[in-house]
């Protein structure tokens, strides 16, 4: 109970946030319109979440918020995301625990206690039963004759703006829907009305924690997504410098202890990897280049594999389980996304690629705000945390000679004994024996980033149930916002070199 309390006071103080932040904007925009009218009663909505997680008072009181949390709530896609291929998005499933695939109708059913009961499906004939109807931004741009007719349009519903792209690589520029059609936005950006990052650490570690007991979430996505799955002998070659009969112990397992931890780390072989297919088509995405070609000039081995370097990753899917086996290989992984700066942008190069893998990230391109709201420090290293490419070329090389110091890097993943059977923070952690060991700033930091604050599409679940009925949520234009408040070298490529340059990053 106290973990869900702590989780409505966060999610009411970021709301405040959000809200101080879009006023700011507002303002400095000269206040041009209603940038952001969202009427939402913080205080009540507090109220309602602390009494959703007082179980006792719940289960005695029949045809109360926990009866209505069960009610299901229908999401639409208004767009197969992605085009043409009917895939559920599965990857932005964050929190789910029991989702239930109808595979003829592509449906999906999601009944948890952390997002509520929802239905999420393609099927339009349900429109005007459907508590939320989800655009995907970049269908809108691309079909923008493909809306619903506004007499389809329910009182009570909302339209969401979805999408998982930076603002350079779709801006969103061009006036497809008139002012005043969504009602909340979705996307990487923490101001969102739902936050939708690629993952979090806490469903990081949840998947873990799955995997260990036998439940491995990636073999689910697979499956979902008719992955053909590499057979181990042709996993074995790909981890070409690794003792072929003593990998599967190692891999991605969790390791709950430091002695465990150095077993993860007797099988990496490898430095650095980096798969890139993008080779440049967004102005932001050259910068990434220039950086490595730094890193290398100064002695950084990288290993590059994808289109551009011509040599392919020997697992061709990347929801292919031995996708991540391989990279578990490597000390590092290059997260250099292909935008920089662009506001709460970081894909499954960070959270699968690297974090999921064990390798430790180097980041280039997301803003170090973002990434600190998001990751502890000695999660990830930060390429503008260093005075120059050379030094960081230097800090890795110590790092690969200092067992000791490089394994500080992975500590996070021995939180997974700070989990329940759910493989959800203990709700009694403070008082767990091994938790009261830890430094003060250990603990705090374990309670700021473990905390289950729903998002992605079980944010979307979890907001359609807590919400009032009276809320009205409306957004005048959503590139007002898309655009109008994103940091300006994210648009602006010769501004992201100036300010690189200026820091000697990048000359
Ligand atoms: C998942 O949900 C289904 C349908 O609601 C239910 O029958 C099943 O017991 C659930 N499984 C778990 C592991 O909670
Ligand atoms: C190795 O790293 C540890 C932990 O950060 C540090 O205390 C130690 O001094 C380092 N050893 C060397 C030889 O730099
Ligand atoms: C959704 O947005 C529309 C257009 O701004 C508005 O008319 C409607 O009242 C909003 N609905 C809700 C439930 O907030």
């Amino acid at each position: 109970m106290r973990k869900l309390m702590r989780w409505g006071l966060l999610t009411a103080i970021c709301e405040i946030i959000v809200y101080l932040t879009l006023s700011v904007s507002y303002l400095k925009h000269g206040g041009r319109g209603s940038l952001f009218a969202i009427q939402v009663q913080i205080e009540d909505q507090q109220l309602q979440r602390a009494s959703l997680s007082d179980e006792n008072v719940l289960s005695q009181a029949p045809g109360n918020q926990r009866h209505q949390d069960y009610e299901e709530k229908i999401i639409l896609f208004w767009f197969v995301p992605y085009g043409s291929d009917r895939t559920i998005p599965l990857e932005y499933l964050h929190e789910i625990n029991n989702v239930t695939v109808n595979n003829n109708d592509k449906e999906i059913f999601v009944d948890s206690k952390i997002c509520g009961k929802c239905r999420l499906t393609y099927d339009r004939k349900l429109i005007s039963k459907s508590d939320a109807v989800v655009f995907y931004a970049h269908d809108v741009k691309r079909r923008p004759q493909d809306l619903p007719q506004n007499s389809l349009r329910q009182k009570k519903q909302l339209y969401i703006w979805w999408l998982q792209e930076s603002t350079a690589g779709v801006p969103f520029r061009t006036k497809v829907v008139p002012d005043f059609f969504f009602n909340l936005t979705m996307s990487v950006r923490r101001s969102s009305g739902v936050h939708s990052p690629y993952s979090t650490l806490p469903w990081i570690l949840k998947m873990l924690w799955n995997k260990k007991h036998g439940r491995d979430i990636m073999h689910f996505i697979a499956r979902e997504k008719n992955v053909i799955l590499t057979d181990p002998e042709r996993l074995n070659k790909a981890i070409h410098s690794v003792p072929v009969n003593s990998f599967g112990a190692a891999n991605t397992d969790l390791h709950q202890t430091n002695a465990e931890l150095k077993t993860l780390l007797d099988y990496k072989k490898g430095l650095a990897a980096w798969i890139v297919g993008n080779c440049g088509n967004i102005p932001s995405s050259y910068l990434r280049f220039e950086y490595a070609d730094l890193l290398r000039k100064y002695g950084l081995k990288i290993d590059q594999f994808g289109g551009c370097s011509g040599v392919p990753f020997p697992i061709a899917s990347r929801w292919d389980p031995s996708f991540n086996e391989v990279l578990s290989t490597y000390k590092f992984y290059l997260v250099f996304e292909n935008a920089y700066h662009c506001n709460g942008y970081m894909t499954e190069k960070l959270w699968y690629n690297a974090l999921y893998s064990g390798a430790v990230p180097i980041i280039f391109g997301p803003h170090k705000d973002d990434v600190s709201a998001v990751l502890p420090p000695k999660s990830y290293i930060h390429a503008e945390d260093f005075k120059t490419p050379a030094d960081l070329v230097k800090y890795i090389y110590y790092l690969d000679k200092n067992f000791t110091a490089y394994a500080e890097y992975l500590e996070w993943r021995t939180w997974v004994k700070f989990l329940d059977q759910n493989g959800e923070l203990l709700s009694n952690v403070e008082s767990d024996k091994n938790f009261e060991q830890l430094s003060k700033e250990q603990r705090k930091t374990i309670l700021k980033y473990l905390n289950p604050t729903p998002s992605g599409f079980c944010g979307l679940c979890r907001k359609l149930h807590d919400r009032h009925n009276s809320d009205i949520y409306t957004i005048k234009s959503v590139n007002d916002w898309w655009e109008g408040t994103v940091r300006s070298e994210c648009m602006d490529i010769h501004l992201a070199r100036k300010q690189l340059a200026s820091k000697k990053i990048i000359y």
